[in-house]
């Protein structure tokens, strides 16, 4: 997955988000969340797609969508709002009423996809590209723009 993630990233963010990103996937997802995560490959056994995400274990009723990521040959077909949509699904099965995610500012497809499925920007501290960021929020200088989507209850 990190031998495709520069490319389906098209270098956004330089060296230091290339190492920023590679940092996003240790081993740990791949052992204790393969359960709510998706990896869809090619007929070749290439990475077509994939989906990284969880159930909050200190927010009941929160799931949290770590990283998600599409090869570019393939995208404005549907596919990552299709593993949204089972993520959803799955989510509110076990109990979520709620999705959170986190985007980098400046990341404009990632904030037209998020919103484009029914992500709300959360009210940040600062303005980025006309969008609320957190500042610092995952380090100094490391600013983010954080999503929320609500999913419906059990009855729809
Ligand atoms: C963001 C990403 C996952 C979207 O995948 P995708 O399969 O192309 O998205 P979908 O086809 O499901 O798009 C669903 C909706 O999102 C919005 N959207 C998606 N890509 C968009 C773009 N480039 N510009 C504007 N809106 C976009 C649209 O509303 C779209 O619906 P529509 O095609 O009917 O108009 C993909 O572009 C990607 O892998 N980008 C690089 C990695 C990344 O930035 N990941 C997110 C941050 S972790």
């Amino acid at each position: 997955m990190l031998a495709v993630m520069d490319d389906w990233w098209a270098g956004f963010g330089g060296a230091d988000g290339s190492r920023q990103r590679a940092l996003l996937l240790p081993r740990l997802f791949f052992q204790h969340f393969t359960d709510t995560s998706v990896l869809a490959e090619h007929a070749d056994g290439g990475i077509a797609a994939f989906l990284v995400g969880f159930l909050s274990s200190s927010q009941p009723g929160t799931a949290y969508v770590h990283f998600v990521g599409v090869d570019p040959g393939l995208r404005r077909r549907g596919v990552a709002a299709g593993l949204y949509q089972r993520f959803f699904t799955l989510a509110a099965t076990r109990g979520a009423r709620r999705v959170r995610c986190v985007t980098s500012p400046g990341n404009a497809v990632s904030l037209a996809f998020h919103t484009g499925i029914g992500f709300r920007v959360d009210p940040g501290d600062l303005t980025m590209d006309g969008v609320a960021a957190q500042r610092d929020y995952d380090g100094p200088g490391l600013h983010r723009v954080t999503f929320t989507r609500a999913l419906p209850g059990p009855r729809g």
